[in-house]
């Protein structure tokens, strides 16, 4: 048998060796590297499968296997080194493999390719990693309950436009994050929906030269079914694009929040004070207290929603099936869900400590803020509501312009802009009421944010249900070594 010249698993129709910066440009191990424990598991189970076809009689499949699970002790207390040669994490470890096994080791590639490998690894790892992802959000969704739970009566103004709008719970405004989240938690169920299918066999494009059982690849590795086109499977990263999709829309709220967070803390406002383990101070100046934690969650959304877009442009004129340029899908979806799960830590951190200082919030509930309740008051007493509206909007004009503000008003006052008005209408101007009067399904109102907390305990339930659902899918690469 001949042996490598180049270290090149490719080497045998090649002349020359690659021009060294061509090799640099190309190598991908600095960063595939971690779907090494990933692909120690596919090769156990490969080899099994190459044992079911003859390939390996069954004593060289247990060899494999043992010299698999010396490399990933190995691998587990770092000390696997690729070497300049070894072009991605498939070539470094199946040179390990075969440095080991010898002909055995030469063997593993059989009826399969790097094309259909990478996309197996990919799949395991964004599985396990959205399964992070997925903990980590149920931490978060736990503390906002807890915060909302605890903030049933405080007041603060919603905003439009970022001016100040209606009276709601803090309770109802954190519950809304809750919610955002927990659509996340049904797209990641989505994800596995759709792509916990196993493309190993699929060979290059055509499918294995080899009659491999796919359905024992497939539930040997936690997939649902082998994937049903061998060319879709290699060529499309649809998988990636919605990991990717499903952390963008993540970030987008949480940036959302955190912009929301740092205006709240600004001494204009004075809604919230964030602790100060999350905040950093100014290298000039002295008195200054900044809230980089949620400034940063708000920057690294760009990152992550950047990411989407070049995962999207990365794919849309790539001919079928596989080409080198599917290399650059791995830095921007690791990038997007590392930061993604350190983002979703960092806020958990914030919504558990900040506190927040409901007398002034309670200040910026301007009388005016009851206006809607006013026109609403009108419409009661027989009013229709755009001729409510018009009145209610001239009481606030001459309220401001006289500097006369709404709770000064005696009932001859607003019996001037419409003689329906009584002694019930001062019952309107408070806030409380505003707020009491909207206990239909999904408003502020007190019965209908507690009916609302109920049901977020038992999204939790669901939530706690789909992690349960991810775990039992999980393969022994991301297990502690026993
Ligand atoms: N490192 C490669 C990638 O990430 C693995 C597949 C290489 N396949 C090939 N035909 N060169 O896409």
């Amino acid at each position: 048998m001949s042996r490598s010249k180049t270290g090149k698993v490719w080497e045998g129709r090649f002349r020359q060796r690659p021009d060294p910066e061509f090799e640099a440009f190309s190598r991908s191990v600095g960063f595939d590297f971690r779907l090494a424990p990933y692909e120690l598991e596919v090769d156990r189970v490969w080899a099994s499968a190459l044992g079911k076809v003859g390939i390996y009689a069954e004593e060289e499949v247990r060899l494999v296997h043992a010299a698999l699970d010396e490399l990933r002790q190995l691998l587990q207390a770092g000390r696997i080194e690729p070497l300049p040669s070894d072009e991605d994490v498939h070539v470094l470890i199946e040179r390990l493999l075969t440095e080991k096994l010898g002909p055995v080791g030469e063997r593993i590639h059989t009826g399969r390719s790097r094309n259909d490998l990478v996309v197996t690894d990919l799949k395991l790892y964004l599985r396990d990693n959205l399964a992070e992802t997925l903990s980590a959000l149920i931490d978060l969704g736990r503390q906002l309950l807890a915060r909302s739970y605890e903030n049933r009566d405080v007041l603060l103004p919603a905003y439009t436009h970022l001016q100040r709008a209606q009276p709601v719970s803090l309770s109802h405004y954190l519950l809304s994050l809750f919610w955002a989240l927990s659509r996340t938690t049904r797209r990641l169920r989505q994800w596995l929906e759709l792509h916990n299918t196993c493309p190993l066999g699929s060979g290059a494009c055509a499918g294995s030269g080899f009659a491999i059982d796919r359905e024992f690849v497939a539930r040997s590795l936690g997939f649902r079914e082998p994937t049903g086109n061998s060319v879709d499977a290699v060529a499309s990263r649809d998988f990636v694009v919605d990991a990717v999709h499903i952390c963008a829309c993540l970030m987008s709220d949480l940036s959302r929040y955190a912009e929301d967070w740092i205006l709240w803390s600004t001494a204009e406002f004075g809604f919230l004070t964030l602790d100060e383990s999350l905040t950093t101070g100014s290298s000039l100046m002295p008195q200054k207290r900044n809230p980089d934690s949620l400034e940063l969650i708000r920057g690294k959304s760009a990152r992550v929603l950047a990411a989407e877009t070049r995962l999207q442009f990365l794919l849309k004129a790539q001919p079928l099936t596989y080409n080198r340029d599917l290399q650059e899908d791995k830095e921007p979806v690791f990038d997007a869900l590392d930061q993604s799960l350190a983002s979703i830590r960092i806020f958990t951190k914030a919504v558990e400590k900040a506190q927040w200082v409901g007398s002034r919030m309670r200040q910026a509930l301007d009388p005016a803020l009851m206006a809607t309740d006013l026109a609403d008051y009108l419409v009661q007493k027989g009013l229709p509501f755009r001729e409510a509206h018009r009145i209610v909007g001239r009481m606030i004009l001459y309220a401001e312009e006289a500097c006369k503000p709404l709770p000064t008003w005696d009932l001859r006052d607003f019996r001037r802009f419409c003689d329906r008005v009584d002694h019930d209408v001062f019952e309107w101007l408070r806030p409380e009421f505003s707020v009491r009067r909207r206990n239909l399904e999904g408003g502020t109102g007190p019965e209908a944010v507690a009916r609302q907390i109920e049901r977020a305990q038992q999204e939790l339930e669901w939530q706690l249900g789909l992690k349960a659902e991810f775990d039992s899918l999980r393969i022994a690469a991301q297990r502690p070594s026993s």
